[in-house]
């Protein structure tokens, strides 16, 4: 899930059955039937109404996504995609959260799709994950320029088993809420792109993908952990804060962190004196490196372009 620009029809967050409007995607506004969702956006999901051939669908992504996860994304991530469940159906939500809450009290919530921003941040802060109710169309297989249930499932549930990364999911939602206080969404959505959807982690075996936009990607996964293209840098908040990002292309840098528990801790402080000293410094263009800054080498002999 990403979250969209709150627009006039719901600048408080407030769904009253209109899609709301979302940047980077231009006029369109975003498929789902947000008439029949609830004020907080959240809706049924229709179990019933996936098709077989939505459900085939559903499990040719996961295996291709699957098959291409060892020694590319974190264990963690591994470890975790089990809870999702049988892999040749599109899941029921009710049967991930019986696993899911009792072990981090996080739930998995259905959506018709895109959400405003402050939407999106007050579940989140409710350790409420929405996932978009609809799948990809076959002609998308590829690539879906929309979060679908498979990206909003395969990509972000697996890690909010994890107790860190879902303590950091958390308090980002919080977060979320006091950054539309401080006008400071811009900022705080950067934070969320170079993490929660295009993270890298570095492990004793070497670089790691955690990233629920990398993990959900048939090309990305491997270009982001490979190939010789991307710049990669280390995780640091502000750093992160000035840089923009791509949107419709695959990311020319990625931000690296050591361990779960440097997102948490990072994120820790009051953000209120960050965000204005952040507003004061030049923004960073996606794939620049700034003088003197590191940046990490790709797995020797199994690089690729
Ligand atoms: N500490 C941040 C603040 O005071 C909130 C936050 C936490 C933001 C975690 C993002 C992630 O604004
Ligand atoms: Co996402």
């Amino acid at each position: 899930m990403k979250p969209s620009l709150g627009a006039d029809v719901a600048r408080d967050g407030i769904n009253r059955g209109v899609a709301p409007v979302t940047y980077g995607h231009g006029d369109r506004p975003p498929r789902g039937d947000y008439a029949s969702a609830a004020t907080d956006y959240t809706c049924a999901q229709s179990w019933a109404g996936y098709t077989p051939e939505q459900h085939a669908l559903y499990r040719r992504l996961y295996e291709r996504q699957s098959a291409q996860l060892p020694g590319l994304a974190c264990n963690e991530f591994i470890d975790a995609l089990q809870h999702l469940g049988e892999p040749d159906h599109i899941p029921r939500f009710e049967d991930i959260n019986a696993r899911l809450y009792p072990a981090t009290r996080w739930e998995v919530v259905a959506v018709p799709g895109l959400i405003p921003e402050e939407a999106f941040f007050a579940l989140l802060a409710k350790r409420r994950f929405p996932v978009t109710e609809w799948l990809r169309k076959p002609e998308e297989f590829d690539y879906v320029v929309e979060p679908d249930v498979f990206h909003d499932l395969f990509g972000h549930v697996p890690l909010l088993f994890n107790p860190i990364f879902a303590d950091y999911m958390q308090a980002y939602g919080a977060g979320g809420l006091k950054a539309s206080r401080l006008d400071a969404c811009e900022l705080l959505a950067r934070l969320y792109w170079y993490t929660v959807e295009f993270g890298l982690i570095q492990t004793p075996q070497g670089l790691r993908a955690y990233g629920a936009g990398i993990l959900s990607s048939a090309g990305e996964l491997r270009h982001s952990v490979r190939s010789n293209q991307p710049r990669r840098v280390a995780f640091d908040l502000k750093r992160l804060m000035r840089s923009r990002y791509k949107i419709d292309s695959y990311q020319t840098t990625y931000f690296v962190i050591d361990e779960f528990k440097q997102l948490f801790d990072a994120t820790a402080p009051d953000f209120t004196p960050i965000y204005a000293e952040v507003r004061g410094l030049p923004e960073i263009d996606a794939g620049s490196v700034l003088p003197g800054e590191r940046e990490f080498a790709v797995d020797r002999g199994t690089a690729s372009s």
